[in-house]
C-alpha cells in the first residue's frame, strides 16, 4: 500500500530539526523550536487552499489578486506534545479555532488511554489539522483521528515533526484517506515505543517535568 506521506524537508525545518534532537537544548530553546517548525510545516501543509481572484486598489493602480476563500481551517493538538505546536500555526493562520483531544499512552501496553475532547462547534464546516510532534507506534494518531472523524469535519490531515515507520504504516491501514506530514521519518522504535533516534519524550522536554 503506497504512503500517503509528506515529507518536508526544507533546509531550515531540517536544520531547527537537528536543535531539536540535541538533548542539550533546554526547554525555552525547544519551545520556540517546535513552534518555529510547525509554522514552516505548516505554511507547506497548507499549499493546497484554493484561491479566489478580487481587486485590490494599491496607492498606484487596482490589481487583480488573490485571497484565500472559502475554506476554514481548525488545529486539533493531542494533549500534551501538541499544544506546543499551536501557537507556531496560528502565527500563519490567526483566525483559525483550535480543538483539543487528551491522550496519553498506557505506558505498559503503549495504547492510548484518552481523558479529554473538545472541539470547535462547527467542525462540520472545517479542515483539520491534527498536530502532535510524535507519531511513534501510532496508537495515539489513530486514537485521535477516530474521535475527529465522528464529528465529520470536511477533511482530516495529520502533522507531526518525527515519525517512525511502525507509526506511519499503523495510521495508514486503520485511515488510509489521511494526509500525514512530517519532518522526518526515523529508524524504527525502541522496546519502549520510543522514536530512535527521536528526540525523547517530546512532552516532558517541552514542559521540563523529566
Ligand atoms: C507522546 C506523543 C504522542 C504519543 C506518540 O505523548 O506526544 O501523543 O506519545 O506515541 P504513539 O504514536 O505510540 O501513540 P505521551 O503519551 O507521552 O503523552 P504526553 O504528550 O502527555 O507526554
Ligand atoms: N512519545 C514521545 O514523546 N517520544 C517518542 O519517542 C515516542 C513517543
Amino acid at each position: 500500500m503506497e504512503e500517503n506521506i509528506f515529507i518536508m524537508n526544507h533546509p531550515m525545518i531540517q536544520h531547527k530539526l537537528t536543535l531539536l534532537r540535541d538533548k542539550n537544548t533546554g526547554s525555552k530553546e525547544f519551545r520556540e523550536l517546535i513552534s518555529e517548525i510547525a509554522m514552516l510545516m505548516c505554511y507547506d501543509a497548507t499549499r493546497d487552499l484554493p484561491l479566489k481572484e478580487v481587486e485590490v486598489e494599491t496607492p498606484l493602480a487596482i490589481s487583480k489578486s488573490n485571497v484565500i476563500y472559502g475554506r476554514k481551517l481548525a488545529f486539533i493538538p493531542i494533549l500534551r506534545a501538541g499544544i506546543g505546536m499551536v501557537d507556531g500555526v496560528l502565527k500563519l493562520v490567526p483566525a483559525a479555532k483550535v480543538g483539543h483531544i487528551g491522550l496519553y499512552r498506557d505506558p505498559n501496553t503503549l495504547e492510548p488511554v484518552e481523558y479529554y475532547s473538545k472541539l470547535p462547534c462547527d467542525i462540520e464546516e472545517r479542515d483539520v489539522i491534527i498536530l502532535d510532534p510524535m507519531l511513534a507506534t501510532g496508537g495515539s494518531a489513530k486514537g485521535a483521528v477516530t474521535i475527529v472523524k465522528k464529528s465529520k469535519p470536511k477533511s482530516i490531515k495529520f502533522m507531526c515533526i518525527i515519525a517512525a515507520p511502525e507509526g506511519i504504516k499503523a495510521l495508514h491501514e486503520e485511515h488510509p484517506d489521511i494526509k500525514i506530514y512530517c519532518a522526518v521519518k526515523d529508524k524504527c522504535l525502541n522496546e519502549h515505543g520510543y522514536i530512535i533516534p527521536g528526540l525523547g519524550d517530546a512532552g516532558d522536554r517541552i514542559f521540563g517535568t523529566k
